[in-house]
């Protein structure tokens, strides 16, 4: 296992509409594991697989009530089937570190994926699951989280970032 270097925006692959997954081969595997290992890292609780700069359907969400480094679910093609309800909260990305901001997100909702044996799954989550979904889910489709704001602070993050990774290319 190794742990990935994180794509910060604006890095091109986060701008992606992310392929399918066709077959779970070792590759697959290989990149859900270091998915997993990149993800406690950097203490994330989400990681999609364009964050590390592969363009494929595949998520690894952190599981808190397990302790240790199998303390993670990974979902493959994951695709919401139904959302309800809606929530305002805090949100933050490995991808735009240092930036936070209130996001609304359906309060609850059911997802069907394959999970990492290949099976067809579905699953129903609330709340905070159902937040890190949402955003992961984004991620796949090239969307970043502060693209849910308002245009006025969406523009104000995405300047900031800019400038921000102007200054690191500088360093
Ligand atoms: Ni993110």
């Amino acid at each position: 296992m190794s742990v990935l270097p994180i794509r910060v925006y604006p890095d091109p692959a986060l701008k992606e509409q992310a392929a399918p997954v066709e077959q779970l081969d070792y590759n697959i595997k290989k990149l859900i594991e270091n998915m997993g290992e990149t993800m406690f890292a950097a203490q994330g609780v989400g990681l999609a697989a364009p964050q590390v700069g592969e363009s494929c359907r595949v998520i690894v969400i952190y599981l808190p009530e397990k302790k240790d480094f199998s303390s993670y679910m990974a979902l493959i093609n994951p695709e919401i089937i139904s959302a309800e309800g809606e929530v305002v909260a805090e949100e933050g990305c490995l991808s735009a570190r240092n930036y936070r901001a209130q996001v609304k997100r359906a309060q609850a909702l059911k997802v069907c994926y394959l999970n990492d044996k290949g099976a067809p799954c579905e699953l129903t989550a609330r709340d905070l699951l159902a937040r890190v979904l949402q955003h992961e889910i984004d991620h796949l489709n090239g969307i970043l989280f502060f693209e849910r704001l308002s245009r006025i602070k969406r523009d104000l993050i995405r300047n900031r970032l800019r400038k921000l990774a102007k200054a690191a290319a500088v360093d």
